[in-house]
C-alpha cells in the first residue's frame, strides 16, 4: 500500500505535492519522491520520509506534478526504487500504488525491445510500457499499457510539456479533488482535505484525464460521469478511512490483505520456498521462531506443517531460544516478524546462522534488518500496520505459511485442489466475520464487565486462544490467559466461577467432542462461556451463555476466521472500556530492545 498524489493548477506544484504526501504516510513511508513538469520533467526522490524530502529537495519549478510515498513490496527502500519512475526518454513519469503480478515477464519483454531499467520495482514497467505505445496520444498509450498488466494499480501519468495528467485505477483507490482552476489526485481523501473537500471517486477501469479546468473520465473508451461528493471528515478520520481507530480499519483490510498476499504467489511458476531438502531431513527438519503475535502464527504454522508435510517441526519463542535454544546445522529455520526489527528475533536469527541453519524470514517490511540477515525473505503484503496490536499482519503470516506448506504437501491431488480452492475463498469468509461485528460487539459489552478471562482451544486453535488472549489483554487491559483446553483442569479450574468467563473456540475437527466436554466441565463450575462456533454447529447452543458464529471453513483454515472474530471481540471490549486502543500503554509497535 503506497500513497500517490498529483497536482495541476495555478500554483507551483512542489509545495502542494509535499503537503499532500505528508498526509499519506500512514499508507507507506520507507521512501518518497516528486516529479514536476514544465518543458521537461524534474524528479527528486530518496529513501527518506516526506519531512526530510521537504528539506532536501531543490526548488523544482512547474505547475504540474506527481508524488509518491512508498511501502515497498518489490525492491528494498532506496533512491532508485523510490517513485516516480520514468521511461527511457525521461519525458513520461509515473507514480503507482498496487502490485503488478506479471512484471518480471513484462520487464524481460521490454528489455528485449531495448528498454533499460534502473530499479528493482514492479512499477517501473509502467512508464516503459506507455513509452512503447506512445505515438502522441497519451490516453491511448495508457490504455494499451494497462491492457498488458495483470495486477492492481492506481497510477498517475505525467508527460513533459502536456498540460494534463492521466489517472487510472484497478483494485487500488483513487480520488480527484476539485478546486477552482486546479485539480488534485490522490490515493485517499486525507491528502487533499487542506485544499478542497470536493472529490470525485474513480471506479475500477476508469481512466481520468485531468486539466486545471476539467475532469473527463472514460471507461472502455466511452466517456462516463462520476458524481462529485462533499467530504465532511476531518483529516484524521480520513486517514482511518472513517473508522474510529487504525486497529478497526486494519481488521477490515484483511480480505484485501489475503488477496494481495496470495495473488503473486498463487500465479508464480515456482514454490516461494524450496522445501525439497527439508522433507527428508529427519528429526531436525524445521524450526519456527518469533515473538508475540508472530509466535502465535509460528505455532499455527507448526500444526500446518504437521498436517501437510508430516515432518518434525518445532516452534520456539525467540526470547527463550536466545538462552537455551539449540538447532542442528541444516535445519530450516523460518522466522516470522511483522516489523523485521524485533531485537529478540534478530538475535535468534544470528544464532541460527552461526549454527549453520538455513534462515528464512517472513516479514511485512521490505528491506528490514531481518531481511538482510536471512538467507531468504518472503514478504507479506499487509501494508503498513499502524496500530500496535498486530492483526492483518498475523493473517498475512498465516497466508504465507499455508501457501508455503501447500506447495509441498504430502496429500492427494483432490485434497490439494480442494484446499487451494478454499484458500481462495478466505477473503469472502473473513468478510462474513466482519459483517457480523455488531453481534461480536454485543458479546464484548458483556465481557468488558469482567476482570479476568480465559481463552481455550484445542489443536490448531490452541494458538488462536493464545492470540485472542493477547489481543484482549494488550488493548483492553483485562487480564486474559490463553490455554490448551485440556490443560484447564490441571490447575486453572481453581479460578473458575461466575466472575471468570471462558472464551471457547469450537472447531469441526477431531477436537470437537473434547472441547464440548471441556465446556460442560467449565459450566459445571459456573463460569460464563462465550463460544466461537462454526455456522450450523448447534452442539453448544444450550451450553454456552453466548455464541459467536463464524463461517464454516476447512478446519485447517479455521484459525483465520476464528482469529478475526477474536480481534473484533478484543477491539469492542477495549472500546467499551474506554481504552486508547491504537497505542496501548507501555507497548511499542516494534520491540527493538531485548
Ligand atoms: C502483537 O499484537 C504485539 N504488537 C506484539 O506481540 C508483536 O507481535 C511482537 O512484538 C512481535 O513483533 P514482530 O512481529 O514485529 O516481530
Amino acid at each position: 500500500m503506497c500513497g500517490i498524489v498529483g497536482y495541476i493548477g495555478d500554483k507551483q506544484a512542489q509545495p502542494v505535492l509535499l503537503d499532500c504526501l505528508s498526509l499519506l504516510e500512514y499508507r507507506g513511508y520507507d521512501s518518497c519522491g516528486i516529479a514536476v513538469s514544465s518543458r521537461s520533467i524534474e524528479v527528486y526522490k530518496d529513501a527518506i520520509r516526506v519531512a526530510a524530502l521537504k528539506k532536501a529537495a531543490p526548488k523544482l519549478s512547474g505547475k504540474i506534478g506527481i508524488g509518491h510515498t512508498r511501502w515497498a513490496t518489490h525492491g528494498a527502500p532506496s533512491q532508485l526504487n523510490a517513485h516516480p519512475h520514468l521511461d527511457c526518454t525521461g519525458r513520461i513519469a509515473v507514480v503507482h500504488n498496487g502490485i503488478i503480478n506479471n512484471y518480471q515477464q513484462l520487464r524481460e519483454q521490454l528489455i528485449g525491445e531495448g528498454h533499460s531499467f534502473t530499479s528493482e520495482t514492479d512499477t517501473e514497467v509502467i512508464p516503459h510500457l506507455i513509452e512503447k505505445h506512445y505515438q502522441g496520444d497519451i490516453i491511448k498509450a495508457v490504455e494499451a499499457a494497462l491492457a498488458e498488466i495483470d495486477g492492481s494499480y492506481a497510477i498517475i501519468v505525467m508527460v513533459a510539456g502536456e498540460p494534463r495528467l492521466v489517472a487510472a485505477r484497478k483494485d487500488s483507490p483513487m480520488v480527484i479533488g476539485i478546486g477552482d482552476r486546479e485539480k488534485f489526485i490522490a490515493s485517499d481523501v486525507p491528502a487533499i482535505l487542506n485544499f478542497t473537500n470536493r472529490v470525485i471517486y474513480l471506479e475500477d477501469g476508469d481512466i481520468g484525464v485531468i486539466t486545471a479546468d476539467s475532469v473527463k473520465v472514460k471507461q472502455h473508451q466511452a466517456e462516463v460521469t462520476r458524481t462529485e461528493n462533499k467530504i465532511s471528515w476531518t483529516i484524521e478520520d480520513a486517514q482511518k478511512s472513517g473508522y474510529e481507530h487504525f486497529m478497526l480499519k486494519e481488521i477490515h483490510e484483511q480480505p484485501r490483505v489475503i488477496r494481495d498476499t496470495l495473488a503473486g504467489w498463487m500465479s508464480a511458476p515456482e514454490p516461494i520456498l524450496d522445501l525439497e531438502a527439508v522433507r527428508d531431513n529427519g528429526a531436525e527438519a524445521m524450526l519456527m521462531l518469533a515473538c508475540g503475535t508472530s509466535y502465535h502464527a509460528a505455532l499455527v504454522g507448526k500444526y500446518i506443517v504437521q498436517e501437510l508435510l508430516k515432518i518434525p517441526v518445532r516452534a520456539e519463542l525467540a526470547s527463550e531460544f536466545n538462552y537455551y535454544g539449540q538447532a542442528l546445522a541444516g535445519t530450516m529455520a523460518i522466522v516470522l516478524t511483522q516489523s523485521g526489527e524485533t531485537a529478540d528475533t534478530l538475535r535468534a536469527m544470528k544464532r541460527l546462522k552461526e549454527a549453520g541453519c538455513r534462515v528464512v524470514a517472513i516479514t511485512n517490511v521490505v528491506g528490514s534488518t531481518a531481511s538482510r540477515i536471512a538467507d531468504q525473505t518472503i514478504y507479506t503484503r499487509a501494508g503498513p500496520e499502524i496500530s500496535v496490536a498486530a492483526t492483518k499482519s498475523f493473517i498475512a503470516q498465516l497466508m504465507a505459511l499455508y501457501w508455503i506448506m501447500l506447495s509441498y504437501a504430502k496429500i492427494d491431488a483432490s485434497r490439494l485442489s480442494s484446499l487451494t480452492a478454499e484458500l481462495r475463498q478466505l477473503p469472502s469468509k473473513v468478510q462474513e466475520v466482519l459483517d457480523n461485528q455488531d453481534r461480536i460487539a454485543e458479546c464484548a459489552k458483556y465481557l468488558a464487565g469482567f476482570k479476568d478471562v480465559f481463552f481455550m482451544g484445542r489443536g490448531i486453535n490452541y494458538p488462536v486462544a493464545l492470540e485472542g488472549a493477547l489481543k484482549l489483554k494488550e488493548i483492553s487491559y483485562l487480564h486474559a490467559e490463553g490455554y490448551a483446553a485440556g490443560e484447564l483442569k490441571h490447575g486453572p479450574f481453581a479460578l473458575l466461577g461466575s466472575k471468570t468467563p471462558v472464551v471457547a473456540i469450537v472447531a469441526q475437527d477431531n477436537t470437537h467432542e473434547p472441547i464440548v466436554t471441556s465446556i460442560k466441565e467449565i459450566k459445571a463450575r459456573h463460569s460464563p462461556v462465550l463460544a466461537v462456533v462454526p455456522e450450523g454447529d448447534d452442539s453448544v447452543e444450550e451450553l454456552a451463555d453466548s455464541v459467536i458464529v463464524v463461517p464454516q471453513v476447512e478446519p485447517l483454515f479455521s484459525p483465520v476466521v476464528n482469529t478475526v472474530a477474536l480481534q473484533l471481540l478484543a477491539y469492542y471490549t477495549a472500546l467499551q472500556r474506554g481504552c486508547p486502543i491504537d497505542f496501548p500503554r507501555n507497548l511499542a509497535k516494534s520491540v527493538t530492545v531485548e
